[in-house]
């Protein structure tokens, strides 16, 4: 097997003598690329921002920008990492070197002071100044001045250059302000011709290679194939599993926590495939929330609704279905969704698979029916989808936050009667749950607003919340009222309408 290696920068680098735990953001740090900054170690902050050559949605390569303070460096063996470093071109000897183009929009319209956070910011904007299509109505071929002052916005989170501002959501700033930020982001135009990294794209991106990295009596594992995977689960049952490792990244740094082994399976063909059957759409557990989000692209609306909603663009570029279903958390955001949806997970071991309702998975506080050595290995929606949809994620901040409550509805209604009532709720028990009750008060009924506030005040009494430093018991309860009502006043706002 190939000694473990990384290329940053262009510069083929070895991981050793890094510990198989040493985040991409101490490995880089150590070798002086101390660009990328360690704000908050929990992927919140986006100081630690780099791009990752990943396979593309619409071509053969995207630059996708990641947390480095979440990644082992180890699980990057054989790919390509860019930092902000790595940006800019370097000038002759004696002359400075050339600004990226977001480098030089960021420091002319003043989007930097002390410039903590702005190597963070200038790689989460080149993944999206890179992000193919980004351009496709937008005129940037004007002068960037002019394309500012455009009102060509098709929103508020778009610029006149196509430029998505949820790109940013993972990045804090708290000394600049984020107005000459969003100036900068909405001025950027087209990469050139013969910009390197937009070249880079037209070409496959690494393939995953098959590591065996340890030191010590600690070992990073990646098989590459899904049956090497579950033989080696199997031998070591006691193996963390990551595939973003965005949650497992938080309680290596913060918790201090270490694992003998770790086996990645965010790159197993078998996990990443997305098919659409006539009865059901099938997700691969291992497919980051970005790339099912682009590959739906709308096609199950409730998902729509749910995405800009999960964490930040740096932690949806990373994280999957099969870990946040795999971490059991009752405030994860996707199982509300996924339970309205009446969703069911592919568990596969190494003598098969079997396919297990969601509504029957967790069977306690981050418990499930998954046995030792089990993987989630997909996620089955069935077709058709309710068409009347919703999903309420009830936090302190808009983005990049945990919920206090979550809900999401899928509702059937035909001739003005509620046919179908499918309600998943995070937030107010141990483990996700369906709201039965709350679902039976509305089959059968009009959808009026007689059913919907008898409905609201059963939906208030489901589940057992509790008081914590997120939220009361009683505002719980008091918002999944609320998310019905609500959902109540959208629908009759888009008929009138
Ligand atoms: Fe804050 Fe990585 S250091 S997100
Ligand atoms: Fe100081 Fe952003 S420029 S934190």
């Amino acid at each position: 097997m190939v000694a473990a290696r990384i290329t940053v920068n262009g510069k083929e680098t070895p991981i050793s003598p890094a510990a198989p735990h040493t985040t991409v953001l101490d490995f880089l740090r150590e070798r002086g690329l101390t660009g990328t900054k360690e704000g908050c170690a929990e992927g919140e902050c986006g100081a630690c921002s780099v791009l990752v050559a990943r396979p593309g949605v619409h071509k053969p390569t995207d630059w996708v920008a990641v947390n480095a303070c979440l990644v082992p460096v180890a699980a990057l063996d054989g790919q390509e990492v860019v930092t902000s470093e790595g940006l800019a071109t370097a000038g002759e000897p004696g002359m400075p070197a050339t600004l990226h183009p977001v480098q030089e929009e960021m420091a002319v319209r003043g989007g930097s002071q002390c410039g903590y956070c702005t190597p963070g910011f200038i790689c989460s904007m080149a993944s999206e100044y890179y992000r193919p299509g980004r351009c496709a109505h937008a005129d940037v071929d004007s002068d960037s001045d002019s394309a500012l002052a455009s009102a060509d916005c098709t929103d508020s989170e778009h610029g006149p250059n196509g430029f998505d501002l949820h790109a940013l959501s993972g990045n804090l700033c708290r000394c600049t302000g984020y107005r000459p930020i969003r100036d900068a982001a909405f001025a950027v135009g087209a990469p050139a011709e013969d910009d390197a990294l937009a070249q880079r794209r037209e070409q496959s991106p690494p393939e995953p290679a098959a590591t065996e990295y340890t030191q010590d009596d600690s070992a990073f594992l990646r098989p590459s194939t899904l049956a090497d995977a579950l033989r080696l689960l199997r031998e070591r049952p006691g193996a963390v599993v990551v595939a973003g490792s965005t949650d497992w990244g938080v309680e290596v740094n913060i918790r201090s926590r270490r694992a003998n082994c770790v086996v990645a399976v965010d790159r197993l063909p078998e996990m990443r495939e997305l098919r659409v059957e006539s009865d059901h759409i099938e997700i691969g557990a291992a497919l980051t929330l970005t790339e099912i989000e682009r590959r739906l692209d709308g096609s199950v609306p409730l998902l729509a609704e749910l995405f800009p909603q999960f964490a930040s663009r740096l932690i949806r570029n990373s994280a999957t279905l099969g870990g946040n279903l795999g971490t059991g958390s009752p405030i994860g955001d996707s199982p509300p969704v996924l339970l309205a949806l009446e969703a069911s997970v592919v568990l596969a071991d190494a003598d098969g698979e079997r396919e297990v309702p969601l509504s029957d998975y967790f069977t306690g506080y981050r418990q499930s029916v998954r046995r030792p050595g089990e993987l989630i290995r997909a996620v089955r929606v069935p077709l058709p989808l309710s068409p009347v949809v919703g999903f309420h994620k009830i936090a302190k901040r808009r983005f990049d936050d945990i919920s206090s409550v979550a809900v999401a509805f899928a509702l059937g209604i035909e001739d003005g009667i509620v046919r179908k009532a499918r309600i998943g709720l995070g937030g107010v028990a141990a483990t996700p749950i369906r709201a039965l009750a709350a679902e039976a008060a509305l089959e059968g009924k009009p959808w009026a607003v007689e059913t919907v506030e008898a409905a609201a005040r059963v939906l208030r009494a489901q589940g057992t919340p509790m008081d914590d430093h997120r939220a009361s018991a009683g505002y719980r309860s008091a918002m999944l009222g609320q998310s019905l009502l609500k959902l109540y006043a959208q629908t009759t706002e888009a008929v009138s309408s």
